[in-house]
């Protein structure tokens, strides 16, 4: 069965994150690169074949990826240092390694599509398993005790804002009803739940309404957002001039917050009208990429997870 996934697992625009990579880590004889989310190991396993003396630093949160990565890897691995952790954990993991600076960091974020696939994860609303959707299942509250503990004002607040579910407190108050009858404990009652609480016109749009209050609580539950808040500002003081980054993001909150993150870093200090950046004010990384690019119509043709992925890369051009 494990070989069966490896082979099915398709890294998302593989071609594209080693051409955007090249020019940062061919630079160097002996480059860097943080893999901020090993997963199943595809990006990590291509580069470090591009790459004969890359050496990788990756993490990732679940332990049953890093253990599959390890699979896949095979030798490779001797040139891969794999940490269990958040990858908020950028700047102390690389001080206890004593690594000062790197030439490449790539973030492949959310779920895999192992992740997704193994039913018991309860991350798909498809699928019957306990409500979990922890990424490392070694701690943290599971989805169940969210949905048991918080009130009815803080889950309406979790699924409007992470799910952007219009219909959140209606959603709430069949939940409140379900978990005090005892009614609520796998994916296919919290499934059923969602559906019994959007009006019938709305349910014939969008696909199955119990995706975005899924994806609300995947975020709560492994607390997406605010790691992604705390890590990209790491993740960029890390990198050497000349280094690049590349950030795949699935989700628009996500999305929002590289965006963000990268207009904020690629500004210039200098007040407008100035003809010249004053000294220690200009920006010190510049865009590779204006905007964001998404795969290509072959490439989701092949792949439908890569349908919604957006890609944006910066280049560290000042210390
Ligand atoms: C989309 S997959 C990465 C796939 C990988 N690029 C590959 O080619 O196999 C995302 C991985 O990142 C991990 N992950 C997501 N958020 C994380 C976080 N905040 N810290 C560490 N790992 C995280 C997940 O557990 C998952 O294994």
């Amino acid at each position: 069965m494990k070989g069966e996934k490896l082979q099915l697992h398709i890294p998302v625009a593989l071609d594209r994150c080693i051409a955007l990579l090249t020019p940062a880590l061919a630079r160097n004889s002996e480059p860097i690169l943080i893999d901020a989310t090993l997963g199943m190991g595809g990006h990590t396993k291509a580069l470090l074949e591009s790459f004969p003396s890359l050496r990788v630093i990756a993490f990732d949160r679940d332990t049953s990826a890093i253990a599959v990565a390890k699979e896949t890897l095979g030798d490779l691995s001797n040139r891969v240092t794999i940490i269990h952790a958040v990858y908020d954990q950028i700047a102390s993991t690389l001080e206890e390694l004593s690594v000062t600076s790197v030439d490449g960091v790539l973030f492949d974020l959310g779920v895999s599509s192992m992740q997704l696939d193994e039913a018991e994860r309860g991350f798909a609303y498809s699928q019957e398993a306990p409500l979990d959707m922890r990424m490392d299942q070694s701690t943290g509250s599971s989805a169940l005790d969210i949905l048991n503990s918080y009130s009815r004002s803080d889950l309406i607040q979790v699924i409007r804002t992470y799910g952007e579910e219009k219909f959140a407190p209606r959603i709430v108050d069949n939940i409140i009803v379900a978990r005090e009858s005892g009614r609520l404990k796998s994916t296919k009652d919290l499934a059923e739940i969602v559906k019994e609480s959007i009006p019938a016109p709305a349910r014939r749009t969008g696909g199955n309404p119990a995706k975005r209050t899924f994806q609300a609580l995947r975020i709560e539950v492994n607390q997406e957002l605010e790691v992604l808040e705390r890590a990209l500002p790491q993740a960029l003081n890390a990198l050497s001039v000349g280094g690049r980054i590349v950030v795949m993001a699935y989700q628009s909150l996500e999305d929002k917050i590289v965006k963000k993150a990268f207009a904020a870093i690629t500004q210039s200090g200098t007040p407008l009208g100035l003809p010249i950046d004053l000294p220690n004010s200009a920006a010190k990384f510049n865009f590779v990429l204006r905007g964001s690019e998404g795969a290509s119509d072959v490439e989701i043709a092949a792949n439908s997870r890569a349908g919604s992925m957006r890609l944006r890369c910066v280049e560290r051009v000042a210390a």
